[in-house]
This record gives structure tokens, sequence and C-alpha cells, in this order.
């Protein structure tokens, strides 16, 4: 598997990086993951965009231009060896020869991408839907900002997977913020609930493609903080993210989702945002731009 590394288009296994790097030693340092289908990045500019938010937010300079990290990412898409990828993008203030907090002044930062398959949903998940379980968002205030600072959000999906759960979402002060590494949206008689993009949670790609839908839709949307008790009597709810597109929720910390005989199953919503997803990026990436 190519990988890139400061300037240097390499195999991945060969790419090395100092114990003193300040990402290792800090988590000091901002990243992306760009999806792309049949070898066409998806919202390649959305995702450059936010990634000059979180370097801004974190008072890093961006060492690309949006050009060059088109260059090295259309290199990265030519020479994986699958059509559906992930590409990830980690930037960190670099590698000083000591262990200092503050900004060490004149080290180059590093620069590291490689292209992994695009692991989507499998079938079975997709037509059933997943479950989740809920916690307390311990995370730091700024999660508008996509940081390597990850340990939260390692810590709350590995619970959910200790739990045989996809996603756990979290809620701050009794209102809906996010999952561990998707956007949450809930649905309440017809009506698609989303928490407003705030400090609290990451402005997704994905989650910003779905508000567009329902706005190009007319689909009813109310876009507000939701409380955790809305999450808990919504009818439906359903995840965002870049691999897990729209997918349904089913099942919240052992209760089936939503009422009457569609409890437990995506609901009617969701599969419509879906089908919509669907036929968006279809069409995006039939004119070879996304
Ligand atoms: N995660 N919220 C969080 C905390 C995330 O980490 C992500 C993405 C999202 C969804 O954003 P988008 O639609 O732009 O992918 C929301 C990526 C995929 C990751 O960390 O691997």
């Amino acid at each position: 598997m190519t990988a890139y590394l400061n300037g240097q288009f390499l195999p991945l296994a060969e790419a090395r990086i100092s114990p003193l790097d300040r990402g290792f030693l800090y988590a000091d340092g901002a990243y992306e993951v760009i999806p792309v289908y049949s070898r066409h990045p998806f919202r390649i500019d959305e995702h450059l965009r936010r990634l000059q938010q979180s370097l801004d937010g974190i008072r890093m300079a961006n060492p690309r231009s949006d050009a060059e990290w088109k260059t090295i990412v259309g290199r990265l898409v030519a020479e994986a060896g699958f059509e559906d990828q992930a590409i990830y993008i980690q930037i960190t203030r670099g590698a000083d020869d000591k262990r200092d907090p503050c900004f060490p002044p004149g080290v180059p930062p590093t620069v590291f991408l490689f292209a992994a398959p695009l692991l989507r949903p499998g079938a079975e998940q997709r037509e059933r839907g997943v479950a989740a379980i809920t916690a307390p968002d311990l995370r730091w205030g700024r999660c508008d900002l996509k940081t390597v600072a990850l340990l939260p959000n390692v810590l709350a999906r590995q619970t959910a997977a200790d739990a045989g759960c996809a996603e756990t979402i979290m809620f701050r002060d009794g209102y809906l913020t996010e999952g561990s590494s998707t956007n949450v949206f809930a649905v309440r008689d017809g009506v698609i609930l989303a928490p407003p993009q705030d400090h609290l949670i990451l402005p997704g790609v994905t989650c910003n493609v779905v508000l567009e839908l329902a706005a190009a839709h007319r689909a009813p949307l109310d876009v507000r903080p939701i409380r955790e008790e809305e999450v808990r009597a919504a009818d439906e709810l359903w995840l965002t993210s870049s691999a897990k597109e729209v997918l349904a929720v089913v099942m919240l910390d052992g209760r089936p989702v939503g009422r009457g005989p569609q409890a437990g199953r995506p609901g009617p919503v969701t599969r419509r945002m879906h089908e919509w997803f669907c036929a968006f990026r279809d069409e995006v990436m039939r004119h070879g731009r996304g």
C-alpha cells in the first residue's frame, strides 16, 4: 500500500516518524478522512475546507495548497489496489529534539497520508440497522475541530464494541452531541431532528449532504438542541459518516427504537434518506466530481 510522508511517496510499511513527533507525544495534530468511490474522491473541497478550519483552530499553518493536496490524493487514489477508498490525511506539529509543550519554532510539520479500503456497512447491517449504546460525552470543548486527540472517542467506541454494538451515542448536559465517529439524526412524527453545528460536534461532511438533501426534497427538518429524552423517544435514529453513509440505529441501550410494528427496524424516513444519499452520491460520481 502506498503512503505519502513529508514529500515522499513510499510503501506504507516503510513510513517512519520520530518518537518525538508531537502527534505521538501530545496528539498535537489534525486529520481528515475522505471517502473515494470508484476512484473519485467525494466532496474533497468540503473535506479540505474542514481541514483548514481544524488547522486554524489549533494554530497550525496549512503545509499544502488545495491544489497540492489534490495532487497527492490523486496519486494515492490511482495507485491503490482497490476502487473504493478512505484517504487518511494527518498533519502534526512535527518532531522537535526535546519534549516541550510550547510550539517548536522552525520545526516542519509531519504530513502523512495513505489510502485504505473504504469499509462501508455490509448488506445485513444496512438492511437490519445497527445497535448503539449511550454514554456521557467526556470530550473537550472544541469537538468541531478534527484533531487526532481521539482517546475519549476510542474508549466510547470500544465500550460499544464490548457490548456488541456499532456506536456510542453521546449526551452532554442532557443534550445529544454525536457518536464516537458519526453524527446522529433523530426522527419524531415525521420531522428530522439534527443538533446545531456548534463547538460540541464535528460538522460532518456527510451530515451536511444529508441536511442539503432534506432541504432539496423539502423534508421537514428541525435543527436545534435535542434533549436526551427526545432521542430515547425517537421514532427513528440514524448515523452519518464518510464510511457509514446513512445507517439506521434500531436498538438503543438494548431497547428497540420506535413504536408499533416498525419498532426495532429501519424506519421510512431513514430508508428514504439513504436512497436520496445513494442517488446523490452516484450522480456526482458519474459526473466525476463530489
Ligand atoms: N469520523 N463526528 C465525529 C466525532 C467523527 O469522527 C466523524 C468522522 C463524524 C462524521 O464526519 P464525516 O461525515 O465528515 O465523515 C462525526 C471519521 C470517518 C473517522 O474518524 O474515521
